[in-house]
């Protein structure tokens, strides 16, 4: 069984993954009420809360498994808040010393790519392998408040980056948005509960990088549409047609998404199309992805609702997943400062590494 750290940014979460049985139990403790109270994440409060409730957490799932049943250790190296980050690593490695572990590092982003197979393993995990095989190439939408990434896992299980935001990411673009309208953070929920009764034609925002060849995202322009139109409205009409603003500004965002992740399905021959991330979350872009992939004529394969966020089932699965993780690897793992989706897991020199 594999017992996964993850801390980030602003959730302490654990997990123990048995690759014969799936993901044998999930524990986060989440700050969200904490930096509520500022407007966003405080990384001195952050590190703070991780060192109390990382220990707990290795505790419950620690009583749940026994140690016996633990044969090696995952932490997440990056991307995330340094120190929070720093903490979760000496945590894991202070685990792996003590109990005599490996320890494998797992970059973030590429954990979030690979929770659209967790369900996949759940649903038989003995054969998963096979009906890997049957998914790939796959197409993979990653969309975040930090991040906004289409990939393909191709049949060496090798994963590349086919196009990313050159400016804000999705999510970002989404709480932006909100945060014009008077709508609290996270805006990408709010956004979602008010355009459920709204028209998403009403308004007409633009739509970025609209090329074929073009993978990449854009989405700045589309919040400094939104500015101008609300200056143009004015407080009462912003007021009165408050539902289609939200509608047709969700809309422009999911658009794009779903016409990249359509080039990205033709471009690779893909045989499964994936979903991660938070803003994976929003029902609409759900419903536009899965009508997509029935159209195209490949799997749907979402994340977990529980993934979608920051949590560490996704980083115990990809420690056994996704062959990029070097797992030869224990004490040497640093901090990833690569935002990069593909980018190699920063580790120290293996020849100078304890195994
Ligand atoms: O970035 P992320 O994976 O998690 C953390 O940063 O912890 O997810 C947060 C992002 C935010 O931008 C938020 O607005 C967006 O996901 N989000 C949503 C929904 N739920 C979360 N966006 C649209 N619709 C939702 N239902």
């Amino acid at each position: 069984m594999i017992l996964a750290i993850e801390s980030s940014c602003d959730e302490s979460a654990v997990a123990l993954f048995d690759p014969a049985r799936g993901l044998a139990g999930e524990w986060v403790s989440s700050q969200i009420d904490l930096h509520g109270r500022y407007g966003g994440v405080v990384p001195e409060l952050a590190v703070r809360e991780h060192l109390t409730a990382l220990p707990l957490l290795v505790g419950e799932a620690a009583r749940h498994a026994g140690w016996p049943a633990v044969s090696s250790l995952a932490v997440t190296t990056g991307p995330g808040l340094a120190g929070c980050l720093a903490l979760g690593l000496a945590a894991a490695k202070s685990l792996a010393l003590a109990r005599q572990l490996p320890l494998t590092g797992v970059n973030h982003l590429r954990a979030h790519a690979w929770s659209a197979f967790i369900p996949v393993h759940a649903e038989a995990p003995a054969t998963y392998c096979e009906r890997l095989a049957a998914l790939l190439p796959h197409a993979g939408l990653l969309v975040s408040g930090g991040n906004t990434a289409l990939f393909v896992i191709h049949e060496d299980l090798s994963l590349e980056l086919l196009g990313a935001t050159i400016d804000d990411a999705a999510g970002e673009a989404l709480d932006k948005g909100a945060k014009l309208l008077g709508l609290g953070y996270p805006g990408g929920p709010q956004v979602e509960r008010h355009a459920a009764t709204g028209d998403a034609r009403a308004f007409d925002f633009p739509r970025a990088l609209p090329e074929r060849g073009n993978l990449d995202f854009s989405f700045s322009g589309l919040k400094t549409s939104l500015r101008y139109r609300l200056a143009d409205l004015g407080p009462d009409e912003t007021k009165r047609r408050f539902a289609d603003l939200c509608a047709s500004y969700q809309a422009a965002v999911i658009d794009v998404l779903v016409r990249k992740a359509e080039f990205a399905i033709d471009r690779v021959g893909a045989r499964s199309l994936g979903l991660s991330g938070g803003v994976a979350n929003n029902k609409a872009l759900r419903v536009r992805l899965a009508a997509l992939a029935a159209e195209e004529e490949v799997a749907f394969l979402p994340a977990l609702p529980r993934h979608t966020g920051d949590n560490a089932g996704m980083i115990a699965f990809a420690a056994w997943a996704d062959p990029h993780h070097d797992k030869t690897d224990t004490l040497g793992w640093r901090i990833e400062p690569a935002l990069a989706l593909d980018a190699r897991p920063a580790s120290a020199d293996p020849s100078s590494s304890v195994s």
